[in-house]
């Protein structure tokens, strides 16, 4: 009995297997339910009684060993090349197409701005998209009557109810400004990305939503010189070191200075100037009212349109196609 379980063993050690046949072959004659090794396992019953369990374990060490040869040389083929599992099997034949997911473009993009920001040190922050008016437009410096505060822009969600402020989903991000600096005490170094929300009409250029990124760094002694170069290594960056930029002198009543960039944007038609950001030194009056000390404390902001920046970006020309999903344009950014 111990013989027969024995000169398997030697039998098992002796087997070379060198291609997928040989290991099928080994399977059928060790392995399978009428192989050798299944063949020992009657031994076990008819064994005396005080030997039954030194031959119940030989038959286990076989066993064992069987299957780990089997292991071993089907890893062996496997890392050497491939092997036919089954039948049905057929290396001829072609592959499934394979989709793989992608990013979408405006996704990509925010990406790319937030490492550019990484780099020069900022870090992130967000806040709501529905913000009460303190938050979007007083805190911001903007007068009672300013136009931007008009039915026309911004979607009311609450309105002129007594005792309660009113709630807006916010028109910028720059409100996580205010939230920043009232959480905070400087300085104060982040980007601010999200969703904001506008009542325009819907065309190629304008979507009632979209997309902004707000930077806000607060200190002693920032310069609008450090501003003006923190916007041309974001252009450098994001559009090569030839991009072709400007800065115009503009308004926003929460930054005094205020100015806009414009990116060249090279067309087979010609081309044209793309505004991309807004930004400027923070208005003394939203220090004020965001418990920040002007007398200390001088700081730039900026808010970039990550849609243009995008379009800019990818070419595409009508913004509608970053909001429809259609996946035939999105599996292009793969
Ligand atoms: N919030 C401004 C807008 O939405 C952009 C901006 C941000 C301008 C910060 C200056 C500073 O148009």
């Amino acid at each position: 009995m111990i013989e027969q379980i024995a000169s398997l063993k030697t039998e098992l050690e002796s087997v070379s297997i060198q291609s997928a046949a040989d290991l099928e072959n080994y399977r059928l004659t060790y392995l399978s339910k009428k192989g050798k090794v299944a063949e020992l396992m009657p031994l076990i019953g008819q064994a005396p009684v005080d030997q039954k369990r030194i031959v119940g374990q030989q038959i286990n060490e076989v066993k064992q060993l069987a299957q780990d040869l089997f292991d071993q040389a089907q890893q062996r083929l496997e890392e050497s090349g491939p092997v036919l599992k089954k039948a049905t099997d057929d290396l001829s034949l072609p592959v499934l197409p394979f989709t793989q997911g992608g990013l979408h473009p405006l996704s990509l993009v925010i990406q790319e701005i937030k490492s550019v920001f990484f780099r020069l040190g900022f870090t992130i922050a967000d806040g709501p998209e529905l913000e009460d008016d303190f938050h979007n437009f007083t805190a911001l410096n903007f007068p009672p009557e300013h136009p931007a505060r008009d039915m026309q822009d911004t979607f009311f969600i609450r309105k002129d109810e007594p005792g309660k402020p009113d709630l807006v989903m916010r028109t910028h991000t720059s409100p996580v400004q205010v939230r920043l600096m009232q959480s905070q005490t400087p300085p104060i170094r982040s980007i601010m990305p999200g969703r904001v929300y506008r009542n325009e009409s819907i065309t190629a250029k304008s979507y009632c939503l979209f997309n902004q990124i707000e930077g806000l760094y607060v200190d002693k002694h920032v310069t609008l010189a450090e501003l003006k170069e923190t916007l041309i290594v974001l252009a450098k960056m994001m559009y090569g070191s030839d991009v072709k930029y400007r800065l115009r002198p503009s308004f926003f009543p929460f930054t005094e200075p205020s100015l806009e960039m414009d990116v060249w944007w090279e067309r087979k038609s010609g081309g044209q100037w793309l505004e991309i950001l807004g930004a400027g030194m923070v208005d003394p009056n939203v220090f004020k009212a965001c418990g920040v000390d002007p007398d200390v404390y001088t700081g730039f902001a900026l808010g970039l349109g990550v849609d243009r920046m995008a379009m800019l970006r990818y070419g595409l020309n009508d913004i509608r196609d970053l909001y429809d999903n259609d996946v035939r344009l999105i599996s292009q950014f793969a």
